[in-house]
């Protein structure tokens, strides 16, 4: 390595602490670290910050219904975010939260550079207001018909049926989704920040910061659209910071979220001698700063915020570098398939260290989606990591430690081999590290794994081993091989950094530097190997799956947390039904066919209560049921709902039914 350290900030997107988290956040936090622990082990002076995103509407509410304040709320889901990073090896130099008073502070001050720089314009709008909640309602939460293709139960933003945007005063009939009550409009005096003026710099600042192509795309996209001035207040209650010189007006969460990188930093500075906060944030810092996000909050990234920060008189991002989003086994992930798995239940189960091989093999630069693909996950860590990697070592370390009393050889038995593919590699591979290439820097670190283990069979220290005149041939070859593993473990330190460190310790070493990777290990007295890696079992990715459906409703919902609202519980239509036949479904032991009376139509529906009712027993019984499940396609039929009934399953299930009275066809409230 020629150059002199670089001074480098890198932050990865601060994560909203309302909820756990999962697979999904890790596909970030994971490369990003992977970024800054190659960076360190190349000698520069790299710094990566985080915080928990603790402001805004949704972080207020769910507060709210759990009866907890929201600093309660998010020091909870905190504690489990820093658990879990920590146990995944995410390794912050400082993590922290945006309510904080660093933050406050640092908003306070951006925005009056901001206003005394005539960024600043306020405005009287017009918003939907919930007047039994007494709060105006974020675009989310107002729900209602599609005006261009009359879908119902829209969103106020866009239409997920025809893909329509429009403004939550365009739906018709809407409802807000905190109270059901009809919203009315309400006038309010809000805060802009002039992004339209920014135009030009943000296009200069794009052709410097190397953004990814596809970024680029976007961003044309967006100055072709036309850039809007930015809302950045919202009216109280709001979870967050009062806007000065107000009453009842704050900082929108998107504001003063991306600020949070600065206070983190800023607040990491107080307590580190000789680390100044002008020298990575001043407008002309020269240290580099770089921001890891998921594509979905682009904008915020590459218009929002460096605008922001040039109007406020501090430098822009270096550059900015987005991911894709996960999918599992090629899908969204889902609660009811078991795929929506959080970070926690993995954990229970498998080797962190799995995981973060596994995504470094799939991520590269682009914002292209990456999948977790539960076999190819088992077949390629054990194929990868177990049976060539580790492998390498245990077929070496037995002779070393029998034979030679752990004792290395004192010169490599193939210095050309070793020369010239292991050490003239690195360059190659940092460059694919360097460049967020992380699968080609697998595939690369892969490939010599191959060459040491064809090695290894070539020689066949074990079959040597007998021969009496070449015990010193056996020592050679097995200091080649152990230095070969040598290398790629510290190739693959920033990828597997707790297996690095237990081989670490089996080579008697203390840290490691890239340069190591170029520079034999000889001589040296080893410790006896220990195995550094046990196979994946598919049975354990399998309790992964059913642990992360037990853990969620069974009902399909994408949302990430454990409750459902008001509204989605009014979706199901439950209603009074009478059972007017009930017959044993050939081939089927548990189930039966009920033929209900739901009052405007009779209905076929397959109930799993065989063991526990007879059909006749049933016959004129009224029970509940859901009568606007999407009827299901069984084995026997159609199923065209469902019936409730409460209880582990067999003989123990216990049909719900009402009082007399009810009536078929009666909506359940
Ligand atoms: N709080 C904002 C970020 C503020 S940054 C100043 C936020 N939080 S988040 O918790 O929703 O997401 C945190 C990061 O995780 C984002 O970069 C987001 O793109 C990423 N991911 C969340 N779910 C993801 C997947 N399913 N797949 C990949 N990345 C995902 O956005
Ligand atoms: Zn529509």
């Amino acid at each position: 390595m020629s150059d002199s350290p670089r001074k480098i900030l890198v932050t990865s997107a601060l994560p909203y602490v309302n909820g756990s988290p999962h697979m999904g956040h890790l596909v970030e936090y994971i490369q990003t670290d992977i970024w800054v622990r190659f960076q360190k082990l190349r000698g520069h002076h790299c710094i990566y910050v985080c915080a928990s995103d603790s402001h805004g509407t949704p972080i207020m509410l769910k507060a709210r219904e759990l009866g907890i304040t929201p600093e309660e709320l998010t020091s909870g889901y905190t504690k489990e975010f820093v658990r879990d990073f920590d146990d995944f090896g995410v390794e912050f130099d400082n993590y922290y939260t945006t309510h904080s008073p660093e933050n406050e502070a640092l908003v306070g001050q951006m925005f009056e550079a901001l206003r005394a720089s005539g960024d600043i314009f306020t405005r009287t709008i017009k918003q939907s207001y919930d007047e039994k909640e007494g709060m105006f309602l974020p675009d989310r939460f107002v729900k209602g018909t599609c005006p261009r293709c009359k879908s119902e139960d829209q969103y106020g933003d866009a239409c997920e049926v025809c893909g329509a945007t429009y403004t939550p005063e365009d739906l018709i009939d809407p409802v807000s989704v905190l109270s059901g009550t009809t919203p009315v409009k309400r006038e309010s005096e809000h805060y802009f920040f002039k992004l339209s003026e920014y135009e030009e710099r943000l296009r200069d600042w794009m052709q410097v910061a190397k953004l990814d192509k596809n970024v680029v795309a976007k961003l044309d996209e967006w100055f072709e659209a036309g850039l809007q001035d930015w809302d950045i207040s919202r009216d109280a209650p709001y979870f967050g910071f009062r806007i000065p010189g107000t009453d009842d007006k704050y900082f929108y969460v998107w504001l003063d979220a991306p600020v949070g990188y600065m206070a983190s930093f800023k607040n990491l500075c107080d307590r580190t001698d000789g680390l100044d906060f002008d020298d990575y944030w001043g407008a002309d810092a020269e240290a580099e700063l770089y921001h890891f996000i998921g594509k979905d909050i682009m904008y915020f990234h590459t218009l929002f915020w460096p605008a922001v920060l040039t109007g406020a008189g501090f430098r822009t991002p270096t550059s900015v570098y987005a991911h894709g989003f996960l999918t599992v086994d090629g899908q969204k992930m889902s609660k009811s398939r078991g795929t929506f798995i959080k970070a926690r239940t993995y954990l229970d189960n498998l080797n962190p260290e799995f995981l973060r091989y596994y995504y470094a093999a799939k991520l590269g630069p682009t914002i292209e989606d990456i999948d977790l693909n539960l076999e190819d996950f088992i077949a390629r860590v054990n194929s990868d990591l177990v049976g060539k990697l580790v492998n390498i070592a245990s077929r070496c370390a037995g002779f070393i430690n029998k034979r030679f009393d752990g004792k290395l050889a004192n010169e490599l038995q193939d210095e050309d081999l070793f020369y010239e593919s292991f050490a003239k590699a690195s360059e190659q591979i940092a460059a694919h590290y360097e460049a967020r290439e992380f699968s080609k820097a697998m595939r690369l670190i892969m490939g010599l794994a191959d060459v040491a283990n064809q090695y290894i069979d070539t020689w066949k220290p074990w079959v040597l081993a007998k021969e009496d005149d070449k015990q010193e041939l056996v020592q050679l070859v097995c200091t080649q091989g152990i230095n070969m593993f040598r290398s790629l473990m510290v190739y693959l330190s920033p990828v597997i950094p707790a297996v690095a460190k237990d081989a670490q310790a089996f080579l008697n070493e203390e840290s490691w530097q890239w340069r190591d990777a170029s520079s034999p290990l000889l001589g040296a007295t080893l410790p006896k190997f220990k195995p550094l890696l046990t196979r994946v079992e598919a049975d354990q990715v399998q309790r992964v799956v059913e642990q992360s459906k037990e853990s969620t409703p069974v009902a399909e919902t994408e949302k990430d947390d454990d409750f459902i609202s008001i509204d989605d519980f009014m979706n199901v239509d439950l209603r009074i039904a009478r059972i007017e036949k009930a017959e044993p479904v050939e081939g089927a032991d548990k189930l039966l066919a009920l033929t209900l009376d739901v009052g405007d139509s009779q209905r076929q529906v397959f109930a799993g209560i065989k063991a526990a009712y007879t059909p006749d027993s049933l016959v004129g019984r009224h029970v509940i049921v859901v009568a606007n499940l999407a009827p299901r396609k069984m084995r026997f039929g159609i199923s065209e709902g469902m019936v409730l009934a409460a209880g582990p399953g067999g003989e123990d299930i216990f049909l719900l039914s009402p009082d007399d009275g009810a009536k078929p066809g009666m909506r359940v409230k």
